[in-house]
């Protein structure tokens, strides 16, 4: 049996969403689920305990980081990415793919893959699929991902088609080194649908990767730049060329009412740095949309960020007083908000999964849509 299995438990008779579980060598969780992104080997500062409370199950964390620094042997020696950080739930880790392009300077694709400087020291350095794989072996993570290229948008459609085809011809090679690694029932490959907003490469995408039979598929490149009607349109017409017995990961995507809108589509899993990133900026979450907690309006307001947030943070601190810690560029204030932000998220996952028990996930989008703003 593969690493990683998909159980469907139902579909949402109001919208169609799925309500599912997915089972790990670490562990199973229930999706639609967001995964914090813990690039560094650490979902940056939080704890593995502060994950836990949070309601983290699964956390991503980047094949092209850890590469370059601490490089995979010193984790591999470590006894795996697991043991290295302390975290004993499932990991899923990208590929490098998206991050070679959105990171690194001086890119020469060729079909072997992809040549780049460093970008920090503008080292010359050489990234493959069988590389990638090779990599994400010696990290141990439970979900391993396929090495593709996520083009910018716009991209040309025989840009993108000349993109998609090699991706799937490394999708070949990622699968081939995979299967000889021996790995197999330990860590789980997923390939990575591309195809810009262009149906007729999705559909080729989706079919040449589902004949591949891999234990899941993302849908890549969106959330690039693309008006959200778009990303919207592409999920409708992806999903549904996609097994229903696997689960189905949206990638890069983690704004509220993208998670919602993805999960209606027929969406398992999501990542995104947006709520850590916009934590250590000083911004929230809440339930009636982004709070700016930096502002000097929250000054002398004593109440909790959330008002309807039952996390540790909301019960235990102030807007003036993480306004503050902010202001002051003290880690703790980051801290605090970091930890907001993803329970806020996470607790949205887990009220839109009760939303699809109970067939009313449309009814649910619009009341939260009413309210965040
Ligand atoms: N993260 C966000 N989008 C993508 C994508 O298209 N490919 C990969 N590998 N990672 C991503
Ligand atoms: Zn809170």
């Amino acid at each position: 049996m593969a690493a990683v299995t998909y159980e469907l438990i139902k579909t949402c008779k109001q919208s169609g969403a799925r309500l599912g579980r997915v089972h790990t060598p670490r562990g199973s969780f229930e999706t639609p689920m967001f995964m914090p992104v813990g690039t560094m080997a650490t979902v940056k500062t939080l704890s593995p305990e502060d994950l836990k409370e949070v309601g983290a199950e699964i956390i991503l964390s980047n094949t092209y980081h850890l590469w370059l620094r601490p490089g995979e042997d010193i984790i591999r020696q470590a006894g795996g990415l697991h043991k290295f950080m302390n975290w004993n739930g499932p990991i899923l880790t990208d590929s490098g793919g998206f991050q070679v392009f959105s990171l690194s300077n001086l890119r020469k694709i060729t079909e072997e893959g992809v040549q780049f400087r460093h970008h920090l020291s503008g080292e010359k350095l050489f990234l493959s699929p069988e590389k990638a794989m090779q990599i994400q072996h010696a990290l141990g993570s439970d979900i391993m991902m396929a090495f593709d290229e996520c083009p910018p948008y716009p991209a040309e459609y025989e840009y993108m088609k000349a993109s998609v085809e090699r991706t799937t011809r490394w999708a070949t090679r990622c699968l081939e080194t995979h299967e000889q690694s021996g790995q197999e029932k330990a860590q789980a490959l997923f390939g990575i649908v591309q195809g810009g907003e262009y149906e007729a490469l999705r559909k080729q995408s989706a079919n040449d990767l589902t004949a591949m039979d891999f234990p899941g598929y993302a849908i890549g490149g969106l959330s690039v730049g693309e008006p959200k009607d778009v990303m919207n349109e592409v999920l409708e017409f992806t999903t549904p060329l996609l097994p229903t017995n696997k689960p189905r990961y949206l990638m890069g995507v983690g704004s509220p009412d993208s998670l919602i809108d993805g999960a209606v589509r027929g969406i398992d899993m999501f990542d995104c740095v947006l709520p850590t990133r916009i934590a250590r900026n000083g911004t929230c979450m809440t339930s009636s949309g982004r709070l700016v907690v930096r502002n000097a309006a929250y000054a002398s307001d004593f109440r909790p960020l959330d008002e309807q947030c039952a996390c540790h943070v909301c019960r235990t601190y102030s807007r003036a007083y993480i306004r503050h810690l902010i202001k002051c560029e003290e880690t703790f204030g980051f801290r605090l908000t970091s930890y907001h932000n993803l329970y806020f998220l996470l607790n949205l996952m887990k009220r839109v999964r009760e939303a699809i028990q109970e067939d009313r996930l449309l009814d649910f989008r619009a009341e939260l849509f009413e309210q965040y703003g």
